[in-house]
């Protein structure tokens, strides 16, 4: 089939596949997660072909990967993970040893006035990966690894007691979380019916550099800086688990390579906070940053409707990834709080850049198309 058919659009580079050992497809590595696990795992494993394949919707920004963009061993690519033809086309062409998937609609909030572009992207995307991994491996599973990257939503919502662990039923709630849900069981069909190679892993919330600032923290901190209300949900007494997003790209590279085929694994921090005290610590870290009177970002404080379903609380018990594969948080909450609201600070272009959607126009810039 001629490329033009699939609409691929690219950074012109001259890959010369020989070169490397592996190729590994990252999908939605243009979003929070993928262009950190991208910058980790393209700089650990400099043998290994990186391709991101993203749709660059809103969520995706090519300026989270200006650091990497001309390294050897990553490419991009534009496209829809939806698109059998093109999805196949990128396994024919590339004859990938894995599948890292991250590519997802990944807010609540959306899935909650939007829910079909979560249907779509979460459900049909992944079993449109999963039949195009599928048919170019099958004849040989051997040394293939399809690991789909996951979230503890999945698990529904936790009392005051107790924590996800990789045997709790699934509970999804949301739009989000059902399609996530979703995704894992056909994930799991895939290895039971067809013994397709798979992984999963299944996060609680992260946090970090190049988070897309609809989600609580990147909001949080834009809105403090800018003296906007900040909207706490309901009575603020819900409880997230909180991970340092470098930590779970850390956690994804370790499972991919080490991880054991058709295993499960929770990631967490062992960091439970309700959502007022976390806004109360970003305030008080806040009005030291902008040398503001002590207080003076809480002020800010604006209790609004609840989140319709709201999940009370999460909690992930990731003990199985510590003793099977030696993983744990390598700094503390407090510590990665203050890298992150630095980095917002030190990074106010990138953020100013989404928030009047000039980062969409960054792609058509840097790209080519055919
Ligand atoms: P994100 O919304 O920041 O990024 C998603 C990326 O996927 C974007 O780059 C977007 O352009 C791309 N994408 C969306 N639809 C696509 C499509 N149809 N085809 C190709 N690309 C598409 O999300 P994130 O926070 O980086 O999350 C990544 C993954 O990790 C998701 O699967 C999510 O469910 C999971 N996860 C997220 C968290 C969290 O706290 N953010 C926690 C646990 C698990
Ligand atoms: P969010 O970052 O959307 O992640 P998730 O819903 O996947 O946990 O929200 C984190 C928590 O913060 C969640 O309990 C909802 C709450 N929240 C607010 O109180 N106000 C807000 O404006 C947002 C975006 C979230």
């Amino acid at each position: 089939m001629s490329t033009s058919k699939l609409y691929i659009s690219y950074i012109r580079k001259n890959i010369i596949m020989s070169n490397f050992k592996k190729k590994i497809l990252i999908t939605g590595g243009a979003g929070f997660i993928g262009s950190h696990l991208l910058r980790w795992m393209v700089g650990q494993h400099t043998d290994t072909l990186f391709v991101n394949f993203d749709q660059l919707t809103y969520a995706g920004n090519l300026a989270n990967l200006t650091d990497i963009e001309n390294s050897s061993n990553y490419h991009f690519i534009k496209g829809d993970i939806c698109n059998p033809h093109l999805v196949n086309w990128l396994f024919d062409k590339y004859r990938f040893d894995g599948v890292i998937h991250l590519a997802a609609e990944s807010h609540v909030d959306r899935s909650i006035t939007n829910p079909m572009s979560f249907i779509q992207t979460n459900i049909v995307g992944t079993v449109t990966l999963l039949n195009a991994a599928k048919h170019a491996w099958k004849d040989d599973f051997a040394g293939k690894i399809f690991y789909h990257v996951s979230t503890d939503e999945v698990y529904g919502s936790l009392g005051a007691e107790g924590f996800f662990t990789e045997e709790t039923s699934y509970d999804p709630r949301s739009p989000y979380s059902a399609s996530k849900a979703s995704s894992d069981h056909l994930v799991r069909a895939y290895h039971h019916t067809y013994g397709l190679p798979i992984k999963i892993s299944n996060c609680s919330n992260n946090y970090g550099s190049y988070q897309f600032p609809e989600k609580l923290i990147p909001l949080f901190i834009n809105n403090i800086r800018n003296n906007k209300p900040l909207p706490v949900y309901g009575d603020g007494t819900n409880v997230r688990d909180w991970l340092w997003v470098v930590d779970h790209a850390k956690a994804i590279d370790k499972i991919y390579r080490e991880g054991a085929i058709g295993e499960t694994y929770n990631i967490g921090g062992w960091n439970e906070w309700t959502n007022i005290d976390l806004i109360h610590l970003m305030c008080q870290q806040m009005d030291k940053k902008l040398k503001r009177q002590k207080g003076t970002s809480a002020k800010l404080i604006t209790y609004v409707t609840d989140r319709a379903g709201h999940d009370h609380r999460y909690a992930i018990d990731a003990n199985k990834l510590n003793n099977d594969l030696n993983w744990k948080p390598s700094i503390t909450f407090e510590e990665g709080l203050d890298k992150t609201i630095d980095w917002y600070l030190a990074n106010e272009k990138w953020m100013n850049q989404i928030t009047s959607g000039d980062y969409q126009k960054y792609y058509d810039k840097q790209y080519e198309q055919r």
